[in-house]
């Protein structure tokens, strides 16, 4: 693909005003990278709530009356409900915008190359923005696994907990969804938020060669199923192997800011451990990392462990790499297929009763 870097504001639409947009926004804040030129959504309320941030901003209804209004827009910043991603992000690009997409990807590999496809075919740039790659603690847990400091990695897990009370309000329309989802086998708890654990997987340690999952289900209600408890394991093309533990608790109550998260990471190496203890909700209220190594313990207590600051430093990465045309996208549309297999051999591997799957091999 041949780019060529913008040298003015970068002309953006927001396509889906939902709940995300409320994080998603916070990039284009107070950046002179980019001009909100339109704002796209079925939804009238949430046209006029997001105008406010935006009153010079056209609104449309959909993205087709937004091509038919003849403004000129670079760059897209989707994010549409997870089943409209396929087709939503081939309809963008194929207009000749940009796109930066939200996770997840698509539901299948056959959607992910329709999209891959239409970014080449139309010379457009695809990103699928990973927003936990710029979330410092976990910055700071890779620069410590590769210092050295805790030895050579023999092994590490990841624990996440779908809380059910506290945090933000998500209406009801942002979940109906995700039920759809659910019924194709595509769950909230893997992947849907899953998808981020598994791309910091991909991101810590590199490509995985196998694959082992036992995916669960929980009944809440009619058609209300929460893909849990499950456990993934998997082994990198290092040797190094991880594991993902993933239950639901119903009645617990987590303080958050945001969704009802209790997320950890911990890598084990030959002389110590490294952990980051929290990400999106504020379960252990300690510091967010914390290093064994030697027989002493340290603890960062000044890092910027506010998720929220993720989505603003993602959106500002995606603008100023269009303003240079360098560097990783975090993630490029290539490597979020990766994150796609990953998730389709656990799939495939829990049909199956528990047998290893190379991710590489999926069809
Ligand atoms: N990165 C993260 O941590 C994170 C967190 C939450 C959600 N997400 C992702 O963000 C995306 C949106 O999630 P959400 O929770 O904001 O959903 P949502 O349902 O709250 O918002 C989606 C919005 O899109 C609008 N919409 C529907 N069809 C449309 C169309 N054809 N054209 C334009 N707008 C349309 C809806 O009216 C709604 O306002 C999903 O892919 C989700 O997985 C990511």
């Amino acid at each position: 693909m041949s780019f060529v870097a913008y040298d003015r504001p970068v002309r953006t639409a927001f396509i889906g005003l939902g709940r995300i947009y409320d994080l998603n926004v916070r990039g284009y804040l107070d950046n002179p990278e980019a001009d909100v030129v339109a704002l796209v959504d079925p939804s009238p309320d949430r046209r006029a709530q997001r105008q406010q941030d935006w009153p010079e901003a056209a609104t449309f209804a959909s993205v087709a009356e937004l091509a038919a209004s003849g403004l000129e827009v670079d760059a897209v910043e989707s994010l549409l409900p997870a089943p409209l991603h396929a087709d939503g992000v081939v309809d963008m690009l194929d207009r000749g915008w940009h796109v930066n997409c939200q996770k997840p990807m698509c539901n299948d590999l056959a959607g992910a190359r329709k999209m891959l496809k239409a970014a080449e075919a139309n010379n457009r740039v695809l990103r699928v923005m990973e927003n936990y790659l710029f979330y410092q603690p976990l910055h700071q847990l890779k620069a410590v696994v590769e210092s050295g400091e805790i030895g050579e990695v023999v092994g590490y897990h990841m624990k996440m907990v779908g809380v059910g009370n506290g945090g933000w309000d998500v209406p009801w329309s942002s979940f109906e969804w995700q039920m759809e989802q659910m019924k194709v086998g595509r769950g909230i708890m893997i992947f849907d938020d899953g998808w981020h654990k598994l791309s910091t997987a991909l991101w810590l340690f590199g490509p995985i060669r196998q694959v082992r999952a036992w995916i669960g289900n929980t009944h809440m209600g009619p058609g209300v199923d929460i893909d849990a408890p499950t456990m993934i394991m998997w082994e990198h093309e290092s040797g190094i192997r991880g594991a993902w533990d993933v239950t639901c608790a119903p009645d617990m109550y987590l303080r958050s800011d945001y969704y009802t998260n209790d997320e950890r990471w911990e890598v084990t190496g030959y002389k110590g451990f490294a952990r980051v203890n929290r990400c999106t909700g504020r379960g252990i209220q300690q510091p967010s990392v914390e290093v064994y190594a030697d027989g002493e313990m340290r603890s960062y207590h000044a890092l910027d462990d506010d998720w929220g600051s993720t989505f603003r430093d993602s959106g500002r990465h995606w603008l100023r790499w269009l303003h240079t045309g360098e560097g990783p996208l975090l993630w490029s549309a290539e490597e979020a297929t990766d994150v796609l297999r990953f998730a389709l051999a656990a799939y495939e591997s829990s049909a199956a009763g528990g047998t290893g799957g190379d991710p590489r091999e999926g069809r």
